[in-house]
């Protein structure tokens, strides 16, 4: 039920925080490294032959060396915030037990160097490189990883928490739930229906919840948040069998996230199924007064019924002939409507939107320039949104871009670009491309 925000001139608050995001097995390489134990991803594409250019990300931007200079490169932009991602599997290799103090090591350097420059280190605990040895013994669909997952946090809020104060538990959850364990293009590339995608929903909300807990604990005076991907669900016509579909859809895509932290709450639609996976007690655990909610932006989706796809949704067209190369429409609108939905029927939570960003089929010139205009033109589409949406009174504290980057795009390997700084992967040459310098001269002057 997307509420219109009025439009506001486009600029930002004093102290609005400006960055981008990137994940740990998506930029770091060095896999095997320093004790690095192996990670559901690390060779997903082996054994699903799912990543479309056969690559792996063994390698990605071997950000793991080259982090000082990719901190140069923040630090020219002005950022004032950066979210990275923790490798779990850096950091205990199986998992639980044994901590690895080299994995713990890298983090500290990099946190180090970003307060050397100047800016706020914001990690996230687990954007889907999961241990494993975890998996082995049953990953998201087995109820102790809230335990595992919440130790985890601790070891490592022991370790950076006195200098980290900003913390992110799970990223997207959702994506890992239904990629996961029911579509299987992501790891761990399961086929488990249903009962897979609320198992794997269900634990990471515990999981998350629990990891929250052992945070506050560990520093009364950490910023904690979570990060949800939300996407204003559009049925494709209006017949009664889409518009159930789409209910059903945001359900799973949005609300069992969403509705889980903020209300402690499953949603209707999922209520039956969902009971088989939820014990007394647990959704006042899953429950959270967050400090903030990392919020990644895309695209809207549109829904049709689909009888045999999970729940009988399926993706249907949008209408939308503006798309980017990964196919997504693009569509700053969904974003307002998302906004404002917080604002209006969450209690308006304090946002900071952790992704936004658009893949390009980029092409460095003779002189070795991208000009990537397209990417420029939608972010600054999506930034006057925001700008307006701050307006209308929106709790937006700040914005991040997806992605610092190019690097290892999940199924697609490499072969979507989604950086402000181009990446020639045969000799890890780092290019800013136009949208780089459009966005440092935004950072210093607004809109
Ligand atoms: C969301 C994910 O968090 C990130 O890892 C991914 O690369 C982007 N979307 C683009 O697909």
């Amino acid at each position: 039920m997307p509420s219109r925000l009025a439009l506001a001139a486009p600029a930002f608050p004093e102290n609005f925080l400006w960055g981008a995001s990137t994940s740990a097995l998506q930029i770091e390489g060095a896999l095997r490294e320093d004790g690095r134990g192996v990670s559901i991803w690390d060779d997903f594409g082996r054994r699903s032959g799912g990543i479309a250019d056969g690559s792996t990300p063994a390698e990605a931007c071997d950000h793991y060396h080259r982090w000082p200079e990719d901190i140069a490169l923040m630090r020219e932009a002005g950022f004032s915030a950066y979210r990275f991602s923790i490798a779990w599997p850096r950091v205990l290799p199986d998992g639980d037990g044994e901590v690895n103090d080299k994995g713990l090591d890298f983090y500290d350097r990099l946190v180090d160097g970003l307060l050397d420059a100047g800016i706020r280190p914001m990690p996230c605990l687990y954007h889907w490189d999961l241990p494993q040895a975890l998996q082995e013994r049953g990953g998201w669909m087995n109820r102790d990883i809230a335990g595992w997952f919440s130790d985890y946090a601790a070891i490592v809020a022991g370790r950076l928490g006195d200098r980290v104060t900003d913390w992110f538990t799970l990223n997207e959850p959702s994506t890992v739930a239904i990629f996961g364990h029911a579509y299987a293009d992501h790891a761990p590339g399961l086929h488990r229906g249903r009962d897979g995608v609320l198992a794997a929903l269900h634990h990471q909300n515990l999981a998350q919840g629990a990891a929250l807990r052992a945070l506050r604990a560990a520093g009364s005076h950490f910023r904690l948040g979570t990060v949800l991907t939300l996407q204003p669900v559009n049925p494709v016509t209006d017949s009664e069998a889409d518009r159930s579909a789409a209910i059903r859809w945001d359900a799973l895509w949005n609300r069992a996230s969403l509705d889980g932290v903020m209300r402690g709450r499953v949603p209707d639609v999922l209520a039956e199924d969902m009971a088989a996976w939820v014990r007394p007690g647990d959704l006042e655990a899953i429950r959270f007064p967050l400090d903030r909610l990392g919020l990644n932006y895309y695209s809207p989706l549109s829904i049709q019924y689909q009888p045999g796809r999970l729940y009988d949704a399926g993706f249907g067209p949008s209408g939308n002939p503006r798309m980017t190369a990964m196919g997504w429409p693009v569509d700053p609108k969904g974003l307002t409507s998302i906004l404002a939905e917080l604002r209006d029927l969450y209690g308006n939570p304090e946002v900071l939107i952790c992704e936004n960003g658009a893949a390009y089929d980029d092409r460095p010139d003779g002189a070795g320039r991208v000009d990537d205009v397209e990417r420029i033109s939608f972010l600054r589409d999506h930034l006057e949104v925001v700008a307006a949406a701050v307006g209308a009174g929106c709790n937006v504290k700040g914005y991040l871009v997806w992605s610092l980057l190019d690097n290892w795009e999940w199924q697609c390997g490499f072969s979507r670009r989604f950086g402000l700084v181009y990446v020639d992967y045969s000799t890890q040459r780092r290019s800013p491309k136009a949208s780089f310098d459009w966005y440092r001269k935004v950072i210093k002057r607004g809109l």
